[in-house]
Formats: structure tokens, sequence, C-alpha cells
């Protein structure tokens, strides 16, 4: 069996006794004015952040949900989207599917504003998706790219690239290592399975992002999600694993590299009321301006005396350079 089929069999195995917990972070479900998410759907949250962004979603967006689940966040999308075909979720597990079916009648009986219309499930994978390219406005995933090998890992941004429409977003949540997971650890396909020893460090997850094409990257959350203690896991020390979600945008790479925000801000310090650096930003004494990462190095290294730059906050949601 190869790790994906491992992969496939666990995802079989928790679509028929749901493992309640599995993925699931330190944060309040999204609730949402009208919403009745089925218990049976909420048991089956294998999801490891969110992927779903409220103020982001107008314009009833035609999204493609990538490893469906029990279905919850294929609804939350549907309910910004509502109408027939709007999201498209598709998973290659036909257990994973079944289930999502039934918990997305049960959420029709359930929410006077939701037909099951709504959401099209479809077999198929992350490295083939079942759609044109440039054809959707989102591709969402939650805890599932960081199951994959790196190089599947690339194969499924590109192909998440492929079939956005331009200025398109990827929005995922993953699980990101805070160093290096050791062999012994990313070679256990259960664990793998289980999104707790595939993560990929940080700087890794960001580079393959952009090695796909993505020209700005957002961090809307960052937060401690599992640790590997040292005894259960043979390991010298502990490995923090976080949950890293993420906006991803189908933009062109600038010539002096990706833009990714981490919710750093530049205050200019200096004589001047505005301080215009020529290149796209303009600081107003005293006010913090949103940075990405890169401006705010180039400040940090070329006006250190006159440039207060602010550490991540790992919470950007909008506005700012670039
Ligand atoms: C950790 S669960 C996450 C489920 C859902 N996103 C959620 O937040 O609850 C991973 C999901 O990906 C599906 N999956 C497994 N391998 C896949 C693949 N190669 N391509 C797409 N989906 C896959 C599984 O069947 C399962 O539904």
């Amino acid at each position: 069996m190869t790790y994906l089929e491992t992969a496939a069999q666990f995802y079989s195995e928790v679509a028929q006794t749901p493992q309640i917990g599995l993925c699931c972070v330190q944060s309040t479900p999204l609730q949402l004015p009208g919403l009745n998410i089925p218990t049976q759907m909420q048991e089956m949250n294998y999801g490891c952040g969110t992927t779903v962004h409220p103020t982001e979603l107008a314009n009833q967006p035609t999204v493609l949900y990538v490893g469906v689940g029990g279905g919850l966040e294929a609804l939350q999308f549907a309910y910004f989207s509502r109408r027939t075909g709007a999201v498209i979720a598709v998973d290659p597990v036909a257990a994973m599917r079944e289930a999502a079916s039934r918990n997305l009648q049960i959420a029709a009986q359930e929410n006077t504003w939701f037909d099951t219309s709504f959401v099209e499930l479809k077999a198929g994978d992350a490295f083939n998706l079942p759609v044109a390219d440039a054809s959707v406005d989102v591709v969402a995933q939650n805890c599932l790219f960081n199951i994959f090998e790196p190089a599947d890992l690339s194969k499924a941004l590109q192909e998440a690239y492929r079939v956005l429409k331009p200025g398109g977003r990827l929005q995922m949540s993953d699980p990101i290592a805070t160093r290096p997971i050791p062999a012994h650890l990313q070679q256990d396909e259960q664990l793998r399975a289980m999104c707790l020893s595939g993560a990929l460090t940080y700087d890794e997850y960001m580079q393959r992002i952009i090695d796909a094409g993505f020209g700005q990257i957002e961090v809307r959350s960052r937060r401690p999600y599992r640790l590997l203690d040292s005894q259960s896991y043979n390991l010298e020390e502990h490995l923090l694993l976080e949950s890293l979600d993420s906006v991803s945008f189908k933009v062109p790479i600038a010539e002096d590299g990706a833009c990714i925000f981490t919710g750093k801000t530049a205050i200019y310090t200096g004589d001047r009321e505005i301080f215009d650096d020529s290149a796209g930003h303009i600081l107003q004494r005293g006010v913090p301006a949103a940075v990405c990462d890169k401006t705010a190095n180039k400040f940090a290294r070329s006006m250190p005396e006159n440039v207060i730059v602010t550490n991540s906050t790992w919470h950007y949601d909008g506005g700012g350079c670039c």
C-alpha cells in the first residue's frame, strides 16, 4: 500500500465511525446567523483550523473544496453562495462522500435556506481536480495537504493554481512543524494520515506555495496545534506542531519576490508628515501601515532610525502595501 492508500483507508474508517476531536483546535466553531450544523457533521469536524473567511465571500463565489470530510466547511461555504453547484466538493474516499451526503441531507432538514443542490459531491483527488482550468473563485482544503509528501504537495498546489481564476484564492488550514519532523515519524503512514507527521516547517510550506506560482500569501491565524512529546514519539525534545490558516492569491509574483503578509506594520518616526518610498508605500508619521514581510525587511534594513517595524501578529486581514 502507498501512503496515500493508507490515508484513504484511514478516512474510510473515520467516515464510518467518527473520531471526535481527531484534528480539532482550541477555537470556537464558526457560528453564523441561521446556520445549524447537524451534530453528526460537527462530530466529523476533521479540520485543524478554518478556511471559511466570512468577510471575503461576497458575490456568491464558486468554491472547489478538496477533501470534504463530513461536509462541515462545504456547508459553511454554501451558506454564503446559496446557489446550485456553487460548492464542488471532491474526495477520493467513497465512504467519506457518502457520510458527507448524509450529513448534508440532514443539514437541509435543519436549515431552511439550504438545498443539497448547493453542494456537488464528486469523486476525485487533489492531484486531478475534476474541473476546467481557471474555472473557480476559491479552492479550499483543511488539514489535507499536510498529509502529502513534499513532491505530492507541490502537485496538489499546482493543481489548485490551475483551476483558480486569475486573482482567485487558495484558502488552506494545515499543521506546520516548529522544526523539521524526523524521518522515523515522517515515514509512519498512520501518523501522517492522522495529520501528525507530514507537516513542513513554516518556511518550507510557504516556499512550496510560492513555487506553485502564488504571488501573495496572507496568514490569517497561527496557533499551537499538537505536541509530539519526546517520550511517546521517540524524540530528543518535544516538538510543537502549529495550525496555520492562510489565503494565497493567484496573482503574478513580483520581480523582487512574493508578498507574504503576517500582520507586520511599519511606523514612520522621521521629521516629515508623510514619507513616500517611491515604491508604492506611503507612511503617515506615527500611523502603523500594514506591510508584507518583504517590505518590512526593506524598511528595517534601509531606514532603521526612521521606521519602526512591528512583529508578526500572525493575524492579517486586509489593508496595506503591494
Ligand atoms: C483530515 S480530513 C479533513 C476533512 C475536512 N476538510 C474537514 O475539515 O473536516 C481529510 C479529508 O481528505 C480526504 N482525502 C484523503 N486523501 C485525499 C486526496 N488524495 N485528495 C483529496 N482528498 C483526500 C479524506 O477522505 C478526508 O475527507
